[in-house]
């Protein structure tokens, strides 16, 4: 038995309720739902909570579009996510909304004792606004032509073209999204959390929650540019809890968001004795905590999260772990290609527990993004899961029930070769628990290559044509059969129906991960009945098919849709060079642009580049960048503009100059 019964409470993202779970969300899912089975395998208390993630802008507007409330919309999304969830295998202790009472309360709760701290402060900004809608416009709902590379019809925030980020107010002839109308400037009162003021202990937190590297080095990069407070309010109209004290201000989404993790669970804990909230959240919890997220909501979850938590009394998460995106086929997915790919239209052709065990067999503990790739879907499953598995129990089962009545012999045939598999526990469980799931599903397979090999060996199916050795058979089908149940409990966690329906045919009330140490022997054993069928391609075609017909991506993000390929002609047409910054300055008039003066080796270029937010400009002299320094010039609001610098990010202050490394000189060519 593992010697420690730990109490573990787990979250996954809470989607969005206005879009269908597609392909990329069940990365997520199936990450975490296999270690939360993996945990309960092992015996430990472990509650799985999710939710609805029901506020905010885009789900109001969807559900005006619609001509239905927004409470509506989200309880007829979460009820489709529940049973898209549900028909993966996927299962939550809890799976509630954000709208609901307890997440009221608690965010009340959470912001009265923010406020009298005084971790939270009014200021007036100034915002687009839409005076025919009568609304606030976020940065997205403002589109107009990018001042930078002039292409038409661009976001407020950024050009999907060049890349440039800015504010509304920089696009050229910019427009609301909703009336079509100008946006206007008006200022607004809004609420402010003082995130800079918890530096050193969100560093202290930082310290204790063992993050990945990677997401470490992002929070260095974070504290390097400096916490900014965060603005948590939104003005009407707006689908979100009121702020209490107020008559038209809105907690913004993603404030509650996070707190439906404890309102989840709050609502588990009122219906289950067994659980007690405090014991869970209060400061001094020896309880563990994990939040499983996509790499794209990491400040969310390790600075804002966080700080909430320290600020209002409650503990602290124990880690956030965040998995990178999937593409499929390679490619970004898209409707175009029919790469993108709902979950209900995958469930519609293909067993779940295919995709359980292709994702597993990828996933590492990284923010690494993991491919879908549909040929070599069919194949890894088809040789892993029906070729390797499923195979030892086919090979054996038959003459365990034809010739021995369905009794398994009373002694293996060959113990040393069960105990490599009984000893392998310890070493599968160490993947398991540190999400190397890719690792573990190696060497699961080792072992059954090892045991189709023993079978291939003895080959039972000529052996029993010889009299004198019928009891060989026997012993030789048990040692099969007990090689198959060891991986099939390791692979419970994976494809936890299979690994059912072979614990039922082994005629077994329950397993534990530690069973999988202990052979089952002298028992009777029911009639085999095939586990699991092969993926033919037409399945997968019919998929592909199906999706380029049928799509509702969420409107949180929406995955590109345009063909965005190009050759590598085109690409080597891009004169991609080392250049150190020289001078760096804000410009006067833009909010987002730096002025830089960038030595290219041969000759100096001025280039404007928005990352104003991300760089603070003494920190940047000195320092080299790769720039693309064959852009035709560009002749700006500012002045020209002779090249582009490359950088990587979502925008904002989360732009990240590229760095070449430390031998680089100016003028060298980037290949
Ligand atoms: O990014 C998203 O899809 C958000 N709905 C995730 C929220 S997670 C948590 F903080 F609520
Ligand atoms: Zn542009």
């Amino acid at each position: 038995m593992s010697p420690l019964r730990r109490k573990i409470l787990v979250s996954s993202a809470l989607p969005y309720a206005n879009g269908s779970i597609h392909m990329g969300h069940l990365v997520e899912y199936l990450q975490t739902d296999i270690w939360v089975r993996f945990q309960k395998l092992r015996g430990h208390t472990c509650t799985y909570v999710c939710a609805s993630d029901a506020h905010g802008t885009p789900i109001m507007l969807k559900a005006r579009e619609l001509g239905i409330s927004p409470q509506d919309l989200t309880e007829k999304i979460s009820a489709e996510f529940i049973r898209d969830f549900s028909d993966f295998g996927i299962e939550f202790d809890n799976f509630y909304t954000t709208h609901s009472p307890e997440n009221e309360t608690l965010v009340a709760d959470i912001y009265g004792k923010l406020r009298d701290s005084g971790d939270i402060y009014t200021r007036t900004i100034e915002q687009s606004y839409d005076e025919k809608e009568g609304m606030f416009l976020p940065d997205r709902f403002v589109r107009g032509t990018c001042p930078v590379c002039k292409s038409a019809d661009q976001y407020g925030d950024a050009c999907e073209v060049c890349g440039a980020t800015y504010s509304p107010e920089d696009l050229i002839e910019p427009l609301s999204v909703l009336s079509g109308t100008p946006p206007v400037k008006r200022e607004s009162e809004h609420y402010f959390f003082k995130l800079s003021e918890y530096g050193d202990r969100l560093r202290e937190w930082m310290e204790s929650a063992a993050l990945d590297k990677n997401m470490l080095a992002k929070l260095e990069e974070w504290f390097e540019t400096g916490l900014q407070d965060w603005d948590i309010s939104r003005d009407a109209p707006y689908f979100g809890f009121k702020i209490p004290g107020t008559s038209d201000k809105y907690f913004y989404v993603w404030l509650d968001a996070p707190v439906g993790y404890m309102a989840s669970f709050k609502n588990l804990c009122d219906r289950d004795a067994r659980l007690d909230f405090d014991e869970y959240w209060s400061a001094d919890s020896d309880t563990e905590l994990y939040h499983f997220i996509g790499k794209d909501i990491m400040y969310f979850h390790t600075l804002f999260w966080p700080a909430v938590l320290i600020g209002s009394g409650y503990r602290t998460p124990t880690s956030v772990f965040a998995h990178g995106f999937l593409t499929v086929n390679g490619q970004k997915m898209s409707k175009a290609r029919g790469t993108f790919i709902n979950g209900r239209a995958y469930l519609d052709h293909l067993n779940p527990n295919h995709l359980r065990y292709y994702y597993a067999a990828k996933l590492g503990p990284t923010i690494e993004d993991i491919d879908l790739n549909l040929d070599d879907f069919i194949a890894r499953v088809n040789s892993d899961l029906v070729g390797k598995l499923v195979n030892i129990a086919s090979r054996c089962a038959g003459f365990i029930s034809k010739r021995f009545d369905g009794e398994l012999a009373d002694a293996l045939e060959n113990e040393e070769l069960f105990a490599s598999f009984a000893n392998s526990a310890e070493q599968i469980a160490e993947h398991y628990e540190n999400r190397e799931y890719s690792k573990a599903m190696r060497m699961v397979m080792t072992l059954a290559d090892n045991a189709n090999r023993y079978i291939d060996e003895y080959k039972p199916w000529l052996m029993i044509k010889d009299e004198n050795q019928t009891e060989a058979v026997q012993a030789v089908c048990t040692q099969g059969l007990n090689m198959f149940r060891s991986l099939m409990i390791y692979l419970a966690p994976v494809i936890p129906s299979v690994a059912e329906s072979a614990r039922s045919f082994l005629n077994e009330e329950r397993w534990h991960w530690d069973n999988a140490a202990t052979p089952l022997l002298g028992t009777s054993i029911n009639k085999f009945k095939p586990l699991l069928t092969r993926v033919e391609p037409e399945q997968v075609k019919a998929m592909v098919e199906q999706s380029k017909g049928s799509l509702t991506p969420t409107a949180d993000a929406a995955p590109a849709e345009q063909d965005d390929n190009i050759s590598i002609d085109d690409f080597m047409k891009v004169d991609l060079r080392i250049a150190r910054i020289e001078k760096a300055e804000p410009v006067e008039g833009a909010d987002k642009l730096l002025a830089l003066t960038l030595n290219v080796g041969d000759s100096t270029r001025n280039v404007f580049a928005g990352i104003k937010a991300a760089y603070d400009p003494a920190t940047l002299v000195g320092r080299h960048v790769i720039v693309v320094a064959n852009l035709a010039p560009r002749k700006m609001r500012f002045g020209v503009s002779e090249g582009m610098v490359l950088a990587a990010g979502p925008g904002g202050e989360d732009i990240f100059l590229l760095s070449p490394d430390a031998g680089a000189k100016p003028g060298m060519r980037v290949k």
